[in-house]
């Protein structure tokens, strides 16, 4: 295990080379995480500043470990979950960029919050997470900690649901721009970028043909839309099951059929949760699922899928393939879990593509920014990314993608706000 005087617990460095030319590419995909890293290198908003950052230690993250490095931070990751680590990625960052980093795929549960640990020796002014933990240690473990830190950012839809419970309770620490919350990040990211790799996980665990499968998405958010609308894409018959009546109506009228995780467990051939909720597939569904079915998750937590039930309705079990493990059930039906029910975008695939994670990226290195300028106002609150940032990273990538919009006349901006004007 690592220790503070070896900033780094990695699988092998000699996997740096390859690591450092897949963050090459990403960065090609990333014009406005550039732009930002350009002036960041002149400006040194970030210098003096102790940065732990709990991501998936992916190609694009990299990109923004560099960005922030370059700020002047001195910056620490591990990973935000113990399957998505590409550990060439984890290599790179140590071996080309002098990096502290603690993460390896597959790393146990301890290992994972050692790192953890280990992230929060690094003293930070600022953290970084991807689904509150670095924040949960310091908010029970490492208290004494709390005074130390300027400020926070949480990247996704289940960290700003448990730092606004923090916050609600009156005990949250410092204050967190909630960078999920940017247009610029959940629009996209969530959307397209989970859409899209969330197939691309399930396809190559299982190598199967969505064509003509029952595909069943739990959960209609930002996420599940973005994968129901992929799986139709690709010619499955796509079922929706939510709790939420206004979503599901919504998930009606985009052409979806919508009924209770009861009635389609008996149909689906493919499952997928995204709710950021657990027991999403519990027993009693599990039970009535057909022979074959696969079960699949990509929420924060493998949670959504509840996993020790399948182990104790299993009267075997198998590994089939990479990332597929089967369950016998006593009727002899067999269900395949994928990726061990963690989300399957990162651990069977490579996450998001780098053009997408451009935007949520930028909206983290500007919040660092922001937080350290605005540290002296800013109270132990969750806050949104400023409007005024989310803007400014869709007009930059707009202009990058080579895109033109129109702009409002003097006329037409007096027109949309005034209240006498009419026919
Ligand atoms: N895999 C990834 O790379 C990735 C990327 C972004 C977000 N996420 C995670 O995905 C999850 C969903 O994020 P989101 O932005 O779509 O959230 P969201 O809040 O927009 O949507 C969640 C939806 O799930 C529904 N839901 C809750 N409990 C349910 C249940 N028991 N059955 C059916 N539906 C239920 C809610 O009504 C809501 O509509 C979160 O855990 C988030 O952190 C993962």
């Amino acid at each position: 295990m690592a220790t503070t005087q070896k900033k780094y617990d990695v699988k092998d460095l000699a996997l740096a080379d390859e690591g450092r030319r897949r963050i090459a590419w990403a960065d090609r995909q990333m014009p406005v995480l550039t732009a930002i890293r350009e002036r960041f290198e002149k400006e040194q908003p970030l210098a003096g500043y102790r940065i732990a950052a709990c991501l998936h230690v992916t190609t694009e993250t990299a990109n923004l470990m560099r960005t922030l490095k370059d700020g002047g931070a001195d910056v620490v990751i591990c990973a935000s979950n113990p399957l998505s680590t590409q550990d060439d990625v984890a290599a790179a960052l140590v071996e080309e960029w002098g990096i502290g980093c603690y993460a390896i795929k597959g790393e146990d549960n301890d290992t994972y919050y050692q790192h953890i640990e280990a992230a929060v020796d690094h003293k930070p002014h600022l953290t970084m997470d991807d689904g509150a933990d670095v924040i949960g240690v310091l908010h029970s473990a490492r208290r004494e900690q709390l005074g130390d830190v300027i400020a926070g950012t949480e990247e996704t839809t289940t960290g700003v649901i448990r730092l606004k419970a923090l916050e609600a309770d009156g005990a949250l620490g410092f204050p967190i721009i909630a960078v999920n919350e940017a247009k610029t990040k959940h629009l996209f990211d969530n959307r397209y970028g989970t859409g899209q790799s969330t197939i691309d996980g399930i396809i190559r665990a299982t190598n199967v043909l969505l064509a003509g499968k029952r595909f069943v998405v739990s959960g209609y958010g930002w996420v599940g839309r973005g994968v129901a609308m992929r799986a139709k894409g690709m010619g499955a018959h796509v079922i929706v099951t939510e709790v939420d009546p206004m979503v599901a109506l919504e998930a009606v009228m985009d052409g979806f059929e919508v009924m209770t995780m009861e009635k389609a467990a008996e149909i689906g051939d493919i499952f997928c949760t995204a709710t950021g909720d657990k027991g999403v597939i519990a027993r009693a569904h599990m039970e009535r699922m057909k022979d074959g079915a696969i079960l699949a998750n990509t929420g924060h937590f493998n949670v959504e899928i509840e996993i020790p039930a399948l182990r104790q309705l299993a009267v075997e079990t198998r590994h089939a393939r990479e990332f597929v493990e089967e369950f016998t059930l006593a009727n002899g039906n067999r269900l395949y879990l994928l990726g061990d029910g963690r989300l399957i975008n990162l651990t069977a695939a490579e996450g998001h593509p780098a053009i997408v994670m451009d935007m949520s990226f930028a909206n983290q290195a500007l919040a660092a920014e922001y937080a350290v300028k605005n540290a002296a106002t800013l109270e132990r609150k969750v806050y949104p990314v400023p409007d005024d940032i989310d803007r400014e990273i869709a007009r930059l990538k707009l202009a990058t993608m080579g895109v033109t919009i129109d702009q409002l006349t003097e006329e037409q901006a007096k027109y949309l706000a005034s209240w006498d004007e009419g026919t």
